[in-house]
């Protein structure tokens, strides 16, 4: 068994093997947009940036992150749920040491469990005995309460974009339900496919414009992705472009992005993952009653 996190120590400089990980969700609202590739070139380059980094995908699409990276899952997060192993059992050692839980075979989407389940997976992680600074969360396109859990269980969330209304309408009702429904008040933007310097800053003005009018929330511009070949290449590569191609346009940009988000305010307590996820889900009115064992 592991023991027990203390609750609300402050955190020391030397604590940080027991601090609780930032997490940080990666969602869109339309699907294709680029989630998986921000989720997967993110994780790489903080991991490449020596940060402890654990990605969890919990979207079981085609462009799945163990496809994309070349690794190949024995268990899954299906099986923790069927208890047929440990969240341990799950993690897949990814390029440079980047932690990987793919997603859940058995499910069609990890959008579709029930918020026991979620709180099952929650109460999983608090098994998990090794340290994590960072844990990303690549999320499902679309609304589903299991993507608005999971960005309201996180410090921060990452909206990709792009521009092309049906991005932009379904980038507003992702972040209007966050913030309207779940008191989400700051919003990460990240403006994906862009063609050049302009189209990244102008995409977000068109975001920012309608959410000052209509919504209390705070959006921040924290870069543009280029549109780049290389990226299709790392695909077929089974790498990330950060890995594969150091120095391509979205290489240089993720960087950029994962030194930005590596300077986001930090937890102010060591908490533990299950007292920080269920706070949250309580807070949420999902509660850790049904389901989480005493
Ligand atoms: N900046 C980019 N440049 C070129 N292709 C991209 C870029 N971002 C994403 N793509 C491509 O777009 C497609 C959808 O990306 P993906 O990350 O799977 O989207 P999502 O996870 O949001 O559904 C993939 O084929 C991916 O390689
Ligand atoms: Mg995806």
């Amino acid at each position: 068994m592991p023991t027990p996190i203390p609750r609300s120590r402050p955190v020391m400089p030397s604590d940080a093997a027991t601090a609780a990980p930032r997490v940080i969700a990666v969602a869109s609202g339309k699907g294709g947009v680029g989630k998986t590739t921000t989720s997967v070139n993110l994780a790489a380059a903080m991991v490449n940036a020596g940060q402890r980094t654990l990605l969890l995908d919990t979207d079981l699409g085609l462009a799945n992150v163990d496809v994309l990276l070349g690794l190949s899952p024995r268990f899954t997060l299906a099986d923790v749920f069927a208890g047929r192993c440990e969240l341990a059992d799950t993690i897949l050692e990814g390029p440079n040491g980047l932690m990987v839980v793919p997603a859940a075979s058995g499910k069609q989407h990890m959008a579709q469990l029930s918020p026991q389940e979620h709180v099952g997976l929650v109460h999983a992680f608090s098994e998990l005995d090794r340290p994590i600074d960072t844990m990303i969360v690549d999320n499902a396109a679309g609304i589903a309460d299991g993507v608005l859990t999971f960005c309201q269980a996180s410090h921060d969330v990452i909206v990709v974009v792009c521009d092309e209304p049906a991005s932009i309408t379904d980038a507003y009702a992702l972040i209007k339900v966050l913030n309207r429904d779940r008191g989400v008040q700051r919003i990460q933007v990240l403006c994906n496919q862009v063609q050049d310097a302009s189209e990244g800053p102008a995409l977000f003005e068109k975001l920012q414009r309608v959410t000052t009018r209509f919504l209390d929330v705070t959006l921040n511009h924290i870069g543009s992705i280029p549109r780049d070949e290389w990226l299709r290449r790392a695909v077929q590569r089974q790498e990330a472009v950060v890995d594969a191609f150091p120095s391509a346009p979205a290489s240089v940009a993720y960087r950029g992005i994962a030194r930005r988000a590596r300077s986001w305010q930090s937890p102010m307590v060591a908490r533990g993952h299950v007292e920080f996820f269920v706070d949250r889900m309580v807070a949420a009115g999902t509660g850790p009653d049904g389901g989480l064992p005493a």
